[in-house]
């Protein structure tokens, strides 16, 4: 059983954070994510639209994911390793490089995001529609 495991926010869930679940699941046998809490959000001056429960009820609705878990904070990713018996580390390449430091724990893979499309961008865009 190859456990695979990946990070993120996962707000106003789209297409990009599919595809790379349904590819980082491709990758093993079991898929654990850790998703960014509320506060750790806000830490990070990104400030989510749905709530941890409710960004963590969608992941858990999708056929690749197989385990939620809160990151609480950046340090704690050698631990979950170790604790969840990861085998692979994946995140998008937006973040190549910076784990590279996990391959001491397990294996590490980036991979490249799906074009034109982030929480940003949807957070942007909607920003222009008017509200009647
Ligand atoms: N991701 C991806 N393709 C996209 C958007 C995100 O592969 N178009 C990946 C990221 O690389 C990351 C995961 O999805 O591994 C979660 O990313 P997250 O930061 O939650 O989503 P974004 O849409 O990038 O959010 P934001 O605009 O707030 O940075």
């Amino acid at each position: 059983m190859k456990r695979v495991i990946t990070y993120g926010t996962f707000d106003l869930l789209h297409y990009g954070h599919i595809n790379i679940l349904q590819r980082a699941k491709e990758l093993g046998d079991y898929l654990i994510v850790g998703l960014s809490t509320n506060e750790f959000n806000v830490s990070k001056g990104k400030e989510s639209y749905f709530s941890y429960t409710e960004r963590k009820q969608l992941l858990e609705s999708i056929r690749y994911v197989d385990l939620v878990i809160p990151e609480y904070h950046w340090d704690q990713k050698i631990n979950d390793i170790k604790e969840y018996k990861a085998d692979l580390f994946v995140m998008g390449d937006d973040w190549r490089g910076n784990f590279d430091y996990l391959k001491d724990y397990c294996d590490v893979k980036y991979l490249s995001r799906t074009p034109e499309i982030s929480t940003t961008k949807i957070k942007s865009d909607l920003n222009l529609v008017t509200i009647k």
